[in-house]
């Protein structure tokens, strides 16, 4: 059981996540039409992301390598009857990406567990169709307190923006946004961005 396992039942509790997910996706609708498009959730945790696009989308592909986290979205999934939403599990650090290809891919809070974030975005970009859009958001460069001492699984203290802009060029995006989206006041306030890219 990893830590993801361990906090699934409790996770949709803590309303500073509640809130993340909601200003990053509807930053993400202000900014793009995501009416009927196909999207990816990677790291899609118990679904926060997912639930508030799903009546807009086609279909939705929640990926996530902790079982506990996908029960949970299941479970959800199921009391609410909706239909076009799957999950998968899936490890981004050594599963091969799905042959599927999606309008947009979505990795929200996610990216500080992956070990080679700059691959991880080359190879999930691969998923994209032609003119398809990786949205991104994650911690700006933290001092290692966000996690509360809670490490386990955190590779990354947040990310240089710059750096962002770089992993995406390297990628084959051509940036569309990369600003600061939100604060998340905890013992202090952490910055979060969104960067968004378009496949050229
Ligand atoms: C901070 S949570 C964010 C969940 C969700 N995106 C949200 O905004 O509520 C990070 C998620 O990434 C998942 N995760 C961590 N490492 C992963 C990996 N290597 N491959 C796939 N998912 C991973 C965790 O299981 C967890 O659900």
């Amino acid at each position: 059981m990893n830590r993801f396992d361990k906090l699934a039942s409790q996770w949709d509790l803590n309303p500073n996540r509640v809130e993340s997910a909601i200003k990053t996706t509807h930053k993400i609708k202000a900014l793009l039409d995501i009416k009927d498009k196909d999207i990816l959730d990677y790291g899609s945790g118990t679904g926060l992301i997912s639930f508030n696009l799903f009546e807009d989308a086609h279909s939705i592909l929640a990926m996530d390598n902790s079982k506990g986290m996908l029960d949970e979205m299941q479970r959800k999934i199921q009391e609410a009857d909706i239909t076009n939403i799957k999950t998968k599990l899936h490890d981004g650090n050594i599963d091969a990406f799905p042959k599927e290809r999606f309008d947009l891919i979505i990795t929200a809070m996610t990216l500080h567990h992956i070990k080679n974030p700059p691959l991880f975005i080359k190879n999930i970009t691969k998923a994209l169709k032609v003119s398809g859009y990786l949205a991104i958001s994650d911690l700006e460069l933290e001092d290692g307190s966000f996690h509360g001492g809670d490490d386990d699984g955190v590779e990354h203290f947040g990310f240089d923006k710059q750096v962002i802009n770089r992993w995406f060029k390297e990628a084959g995006l051509e940036i569309v946004y990369l600003e600061t989206n939100e604060t998340i006041v905890k013992h202090k306030n952490f910055k979060v961005f969104l960067a968004i890219g378009k496949l050229l």
